[in-house]
């Protein structure tokens, strides 16, 4: 404990999601944040930026000591080697100990899972091994998990409630599937486990101040911050679209998109409902897998709207002023024409409440990316 607040280890803390989850975390006044990340897909400067953010963000009258309860452990390390995160729990151990932890961090290229699997296996599932081993040794048993849409693959009906079928079609997608079968197993072992997995669907934008947001290594998978860093000149050959003859309003494919503040805050409100009884009753039918007596539960975090490929074109370009040189070509393996969540679950349960706009989205992406054409590569 650090004060009133409690401490909370995030895994992948200064990736893009990461990063936002840490400062809904400090904003919220009740958790101090200790980190790990090995930044193979982020960079150390995210976490000092959070912490400086938060500590903006205090009244003129605050305390030095309320300062440093802001400030951010930063641990470099691999959650793959075990030693890495028994090191954080040893330490903490003697600082009133870790309360729960956000296991956020994991490899996440749909692609790529497909080329180098083991790695994924490796990175994603015995590494999140790695970590319940450490904390059920630490007794440390309240976990927020980041899973994914991306565990329904193609859904029946949308919108797509929890209780969906699990049928993920890829590597990647597996891994996360996988995943929540083994919180769900561990939770079922042994009833001081509490697990909530939150299932994102297209987490977008960036936090106001454009001091944070996503800094992805080469071309952008997803099509937002594609779309944002084109804006600021790289990828001169234009944006392809994939497929305008899908059964939706203009033909492209429609998507989920919710603000990652958003998305963050989601992580602040699952914190808050873990000690809560009453959520993991009921739990089958929610989370896609047989009943158990366990405490585990999914949830989805979505805004429950789709915009289609050409409305989020239309938004960047208001957002940007660039106008966007578009391409329609043939469609894609594995994509379905739409993919909306259903929130409801998650705004009952956990009082969630994704609250900002497309527009907010699309106005805060290209102020982190404008002012940020580069990233955060090269800033200290
Ligand atoms: N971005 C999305 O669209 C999206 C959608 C659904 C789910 N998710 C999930 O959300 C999580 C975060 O995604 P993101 O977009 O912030 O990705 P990201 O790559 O920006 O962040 C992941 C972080 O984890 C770190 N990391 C990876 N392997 C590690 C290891 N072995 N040890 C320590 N650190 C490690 C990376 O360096 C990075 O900082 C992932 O679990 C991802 O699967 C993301």
């Amino acid at each position: 404990m650090a004060g009133n607040r409690k401490t909370i280890l995030i895994t992948g803390a200064a990736g893009y999601i990461g990063s936002h989850i840490a400062l809904s975390c400090l904003l919220s006044g009740q958790y101090s944040v200790v980190t790990i990340d090995n930044y193979h897909n982020s960079f150390p400067t995210a976490l000092k930026r959070v912490t400086k953010l938060a500590q903006d963000a205090l009244p003129a009258s605050a305390s030095d000591e309320d300062k440093k309860a802001l400030e951010i452990a930063v641990h470099k390390g691999d959650i793959s080697i075990k030693s890495d995160i028994e090191n954080i729990f040893k330490e903490y151990e003697s600082k009133g100990g870790i309360w729960g932890v956000i296991h956020v961090a994991a490899l996440k290229a749909v692609g790529e899972s497909g080329e180098i699997p083991i790695k994924y296996y490796e990175n994603n599932i015995t590494a999140t091994i790695n970590l319940l081993e450490v904390m059920d040794r630490y007794k440390v048993r309240n976990l927020v998990y980041s899973s994914s849409a991306t565990v329904y693959g193609a859904p029946d009906n949308v919108p797509i409630s929890e209780s969906s079928p699990l049928r993920p079609e890829s590597c990647y997608g597996r891994t996360k599937f996988m995943s929540e079968l083994i919180l769900k197993d561990v939770c079922d072992s042994n009833p001081e486990w509490r697990v909530i997995s939150l299932r994102y669907f297209n987490p977008a934008g960036a936090h106001e101040s454009g001091e944070i947001g996503e800094d992805p290594r080469g071309r952008p998978g997803n099509l937002v911050p594609l779309l944002a860093q084109m804006a600021v000149g790289k990828f001169p050959e234009g944006l392809k679209i994939f497929g305008d003859d899908y059964p939706t309003p203009d033909g492209t494919c429609v998507r989920d998109y919710i603000h990652v503040m958003d998305l963050a805050d989601g992580h602040v409100d699952a914190l808050g409902a873990l000690p809560k009884d009453d959520i993991f009753k009921a739990q089958a039918a929610s989370t896609g897998f047989g009943a158990s007596g366990g405490k585990y539960k999914a949830y989805n975090l979505g805004k429950g709207k789709g915009m289609s490929v050409k409305q989020m074109v239309a938004a960047m370009e208001k957002a940007s002023g660039f106008k966007y040189k578009v391409e329609v070509v043939g469609r894609r393996t594995g994509d379905v024409p739409e993919l909306v969540a259903n929130p409801e679950l998650a705004e009952k349960e956990l009082n969630f409440n994704a609250k900002r706009d497309l527009e907010e989205m699309c106005r805060d992406q290209w102020n982190w990316q404008s002012k940020n054409p580069q990233g955060y590569e090269g800033t200290a």
